[in-house]
């Protein structure tokens, strides 16, 4: 056996080599492509706690970790820049902001799924789930509802790749620049007139360091952030989604359980990103040398911290390849642990809790035809762009 992330075979499902890695590889080198993985629970949670040992500053997608990377991505830093940048915006970040919310993610949910009942068939993917990540986070940014289309449009071109080719195509190039363009004069707007929006309150947030002196964010920072948010706040959420409603086809009881009592659904959505989450690894490279279970990796090796691996780790969750809503566990590391835990853990629970009860009130009945399933390709981000529902 072998792991290659890059394999399409793993697409279908990569559980069994994480078993394998867990139990006889725990701490795994591929020579060919050159990458080393730790897979169970607690090396993961070590690994992700210890920043200084595992860097994230050559980037966490194996692919990119070649490559020159954008300057100022937080999720590619190391404290003390990390820190200070993760400090700004998480002024714009609040958990009061984010609650706040709530009845504009339902409006954005129940606008999307209105149309949808009565028709017999869709792709949920595509009318749905693609759709609310990046329209919330429209509405935070404070990108008024006309333009929401074409920024979705642009952050959804920007995550497309040609098959057999990580590297982004000219269509994903040309749209980030047409993405960077309309933030930039947005920027500018609030610069000469701050609004009541997550954007103005990114270009007035102001931290002071230990020896007080004070640092802003620059408009290329802002840009920076809104990009990251384009990509890690929209695909995942759209994966996390049609993971969720392809199981709960799956699995019936489950979602019997959900039509129950709708009340269990935050379980259900911590569940579904124990058993199958988005973000399948954590890339770092190693500032020096590590000892693990008997092996050595080199300074400057690159590790895939393989979060999904250690979701289903036996040694933390009693019959892990079960998938049972009704599951009570203490945590999981599917969205990071330690700095750079997901800055947008809140609003994702929250926005795929309200995103299921909405879309089951709709359609407590439906299911996947023959051939309804279409199975993404990445070597870090796992789920389907395409899932047929009849109804
Ligand atoms: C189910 C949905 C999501 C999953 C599974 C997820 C997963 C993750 C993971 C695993 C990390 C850690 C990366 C690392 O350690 O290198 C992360 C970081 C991050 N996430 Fe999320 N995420 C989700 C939704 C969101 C949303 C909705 C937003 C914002 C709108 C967001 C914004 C961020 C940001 C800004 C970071 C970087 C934090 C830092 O580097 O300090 N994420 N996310």
């Amino acid at each position: 056996m072998d792991y290659d992330p890059y394999s399409y075979e793993i697409d279908e499902d990569p559980y069994p080599v994480y078993r394998w890695l867990r139990d006889e590889q725990p701490a795994y080198y591929n020579e060919r492509i050159d990458f080393w993985a730790i897979s169970r629970f607690d090396d993961c949670l070590n690994a992700l706690l210890d920043w200084r040992t595992f860097s994230s500053a050559r980037g966490t997608v194996l692919e990119l970790m070649d490559h020159e990377l954008p300057g100022s991505m937080i999720i590619f830093m190391d404290p003390p820049r990390q820190t200070r940048m993760r400090n700004l915006v998480s002024k714009a970040f609040t958990p009061r902001r984010i609650a706040a919310l709530e009845p504009s993610i339902r409006e954005i949910a129940v606008g999307w799924l209105d149309p949808l009942v009565g028709a017999g068939r869709c792709d949920i993917v595509h009318e749905f789930a693609g759709r609310l990540p990046m329209d919330v986070i429209s509405t935070l940014l404070g990108i008024p509802p006309e333009d929401r289309d074409m920024v979705r449009g642009w952050s959804n071109a920007v995550l497309h790749r040609d098959p057999g080719n990580p590297m982004p195509p000219k269509l994903a190039l040309e749209a980030m620049q047409e993405m960077t363009a309309y933030v930039s004069e947005a920027i500018a707007e609030r610069r000469r007139r701050p609004r009541d929006d997550m954007m103005s309150l990114l270009l007035e947030a102001e931290v002071a360091d230990e020896d007080g002196s004070l640092h802003r964010l620059t408009d290329d920072d802002i840009r920076a952030f809104i990009n990251l948010l384009a990509t890690a706040g929209n695909e995942t959420v759209t994966k996390l989604l049609a993971t969720a409603i392809h199981l709960l086809w799956s699995f019936p009881e489950q979602r019997k359980l959900l039509l129950e009592d709708p009340r269990r659904i935050p379980g259900a959505v911590e569940e579904t990103l124990r058993y199958d989450p988005p973000s399948q690894y954590q890339g770092r490279v190693t500032t020096g040398e590590v000892v693990l279970h008997g092996r050595t990796l080199p300074k400057g090796a690159k590790v895939l911290i393989i979060n999904a691996a250690s979701g289903r780790d036996e040694r933390k969750y009693p019959d892990p390849d079960r998938f049972d809503v009704l599951r009570r566990f203490d945590q999981h590391l599917n969205f990071g642990h330690g700095r750079h835990v997901c800055l947008g853990k809140n609003l994702a629970l929250r926005e795929s809790r309200i995103a299921l009860e909405e879309f089951l009130r709709r359609f407590p009945e439906y299911e996947v035809p023959e051939g309804g399933v279409e199975r993404m390709h990445s070597s870090n981000v796992r789920g389907l762009k395409g899932l047929t529902l009849v109804y």
